[in-house]
């Protein structure tokens, strides 16, 4: 039976003792100081491919075998990675064909990681090999609990054999040349192709124009990652069948479309790199939210990892800020009111040399526990031996929002309008902020999921849309639903071809109760004005120019030859309600918005309690109020609660002191 929930949360992260074998005593050092932090989970392995085969079918396990032993020990499980993300020296020497092709047509020399082709039938083979290895050596120990295939899958190679797959990839995906031409709009600028070979991947020094090529291509890059990873798991099910695997995904990373990703693995995880030093951490944790949200989502609020954050600092912005004392947990227990089932970190030990030395890391090159850093991760440690209730405890959300991969891809792709100012993810937590300010829990979904059980869906900038999306969104609100929609809705299908006829795209035009006839683009100082309830907004960026053939009209553009006309409305079709909102504007906007239809429609936050500016999140019987602004804020508690960390109860008002947090539970 597979198990991807375990009776605790996971608190551990990558670490590297591969990099210390020559001074052993420090894995002593580390088992001990592991059990002062309260660390019950290890990744090992992850770029140790030159220390498990140092020559070509010459394996090295004895250290390995020794390190899982003592972490088994130790009480501490073992997520094993598999090498794949960089390679040893000697296997590039002898197999070039292994190394990435840029862009620009040239082979990579041997270095970095990630430094790999996708399709390179001896590279597959080499993963698979020194997989098996690692699966066949290791499938009885009892350390094992996760697999963690390979690290960050990122990147694209543009190699003959890359090419070649690409056009096989495009033989089935569109059949015929001729479908590929008139799917691609190939009569513009004479580009109709006559054999397949006439394809190439987009570049700058070659085809970076033609969205559907630039598509396509994101789409078989994602597909190359995932078979490759296909490839790497193959060994991984025939050994242990009954251990999880997971790969960690980076944030919203727009190389791979993890929602298709997502189907492939057993439990999703992610690595967590919040930008606290920038002056606005409400709005950094709101983006954070998001993308746990994200993750949770995906397999139907299932709980995921978060593989990776720092305990401290990065080394790879340009200005890495130490966050304040209190922020690690903080954002540590962010993560588990959002339904991670781990908090670890990379990394345990900081490396002596080399590029990541100065990375933030548990154990400093001091070498011992009294430091700040230590202390705060022994702290969250002992925290989260607590938690084990809410370890294994999905939830799902009345309120989604819409993010879809490909719809980022074709957004960041289309020349028109306002080129300047891009920013899909922005747009989708402007519309998520409003919720998950009020307490109300978010899921995040794609245009493939189901949108049954919601009673609203906000879909910011659904710009492209896949087959069948326009009659999934149409039988959503006639089924009661409340959707809403924002400019650029609807304006092409998968190959970014514009709709005919009229957008928002076919029925589209029937939900919302409007025609988009124009968009106008808004320099950053000169933006425009709308009004809503005698309010006065901002409009930035663009703005769409809309009838409203059937709608509401709720609010209206005040400037500009378009004074007068719709810039808000509201539709009521079927059962439901679908909410157009023609422009992008500031936070308020979207918040007002939301306000009104979280009151209309009674969507209420997950608890009585009254927050103000912090955050609060249900997970299980635990209640998460967690500070992450820069003040102390009052909280008005409805009831009494007992405080799951000190056993006390507490009622009326308490206080929370900036990157303070509380965990209650109704008694
Ligand atoms: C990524 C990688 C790690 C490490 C960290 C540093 O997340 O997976 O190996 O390089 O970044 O922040
Ligand atoms: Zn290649």
């Amino acid at each position: 039976m597979m198990k991807t929930n375990w009776d605790r949360i996971l608190h551990g992260g990558d670490y590297n003792p591969d990099q210390w074998i020559k001074t052993k005593e420090i894995w002593d050092e580390d088992m001990r100081m592991m059990r002062l932090a309260h660390i019950n989970s290890a990744t090992v392995g992850i770029f140790s491919w030159s220390m498990l085969e140092p020559e070509e079918g010459v394996y090295h396990f004895d250290w390995l075998d020794e390190i899982m032993d003592k972490l088994y020990q130790n009480g501490v499980s073992v997520v094993l990675s598999t090498p794949s993300g960089a390679r040893p020296a000697w296997l590039a020497q002898k197999y070039p064909q292994v190394l990435r092709v840029g862009e620009n047509g040239v082979r990579n020399e041997f270095g970095i990681r990630h430094n790999h082709c996708l399709t390179s039938p001896v590279y597959r083979e080499k993963v698979r090999n020194i997989n098996r290895r690692l699966a066949e050596r290791y499938h009885k120990h009892p350390a094992l609990q996760l697999w963690h295939v390979s690290n960050e899958y990122c990147g694209e190679c543009h190699c003959a054999l890359c090419q070649q797959a690409f056009r096989d990839w495009l033989r089935k995906e569109y059949g015929s040349l001729d479908t590929l031409n008139d799917a691609w709009w190939n009569g513009f600028w004479s580009h109709q192709i006559t054999d397949w070979s006439q394809i190439h991947s987009p570049k700058e020094r070659g085809e970076p124009l033609v969205t559907a090529l630039r598509l396509s291509w994101k789409r078989f890059v994602s597909d190359s990652h995932l078979s490759f990873f296909q490839n790497e798991i193959a060994p991984l099910r025939e050994w242990t069948p009954e251990i999880p695997v997971t790969t960690n995904f980076m944030k919203m990373y727009d190389g791979i479309d993890y929602n298709k990703f997502e189907r492939y693995v057993d439990i999703v995880s992610w690595d967590n790199y919040p930008e606290w030093g920038t002056g606005d951490t409400a709005q950094v944790a709101a983006e954070t939210a998001f993308v746990h949200d994200a993750f949770r989502s995906m397999r139907g609020g299932q709980p995921f990892l978060m593989m990776e954050s720092t305990p401290s600092s990065i080394n790879w912005r340009d200005v890495n800020k130490l966050p304040q004392p209190g922020m690690q947990e903080l954002s540590a227990m962010q993560a588990i009111a959002h339904g991670s089932d781990s908090v670890q970190y990379f990394q345990w030990r900081k490396s002596r040399g080399s590029h990541e030395k100065y990375h933030g890391a548990v154990v400093d090159h001091c070498g011992h526990e009294h430091t700040r850093v230590f202390q705060e991760v022994a702290h969250t440690g002992a925290v989260l031996e607590r938690l084990s209730a809410v370890a294994g405890v999905g939830y799902k959300s009345r309120v989604a929002v819409l993010y879809d991969w490909e719809n980022d891809w074709a957004i960041k792709a289309f020349c028109g309008f306002n080129n300047q100012k891009r920013d899909y993810f922005g747009e989708c937590v402007k519309w998520y902020k409003p919720f998950y300010k009020r307490g109300v829990s978010v899921d995040v979904v794609s245009m493939e999921d189901d949108f049954e059980g919601y009673d609203l869906i906000a879909a910011p900038v659904l710009y492209m849309l896949k087959p069948g999306t326009e009659e999934k969104i149409a039988a959503y609100v006639r089924n009661g639903g409340v959707f809403v929609g924002t400019y650029l809705t609807g304006m092409v299908d998968r190959n970014d071809l514009c709709f005919l006829g009229g957008v928002p795209a076919g029925v589209l035009k029937e939900v919302f109760g409007v025609w988009h006839e124009d968009t106008d683009a808004l320099p950053a100082d000169r933006p425009g004005q709308a009004v809503f309830n005698g309010k006065t907004y901002a409009v930035r960026d663009l703005c769409d120019l809309i009838h409203a053939t059937d709608a509401q009209v709720l609010g209206a553009y005040t400037q500009d030859f378009y004074a007068g006309t719709p810039a808000l409305t509201m539709h009521h079709y079927g059962q439901g309600q679908a909410v157009y909102a023609a422009f992008c504007g500031d936070d308020v906007f979207a918040d007002d918005v939301c306000a009104m239809l979280m009151q209309q429609h009674g969507i209420d936050p997950d608890t009585r309690i009254e927050s103000g500016d912090v955050c609060v999140r249900k997970r299980g019987d635990y209640i998460f109020v967690l500070n992450f602004t820069e003040k102390t804020q009052h909280v008005r508690l409805d009831k009494t609660y007992t405080d799951v960390l000190t056993q006390q109860h507490c009622c009326g008002d308490i206080l929370l002191e900036p990157c303070c947090y509380r965990i209650l539970t109704a008694p």
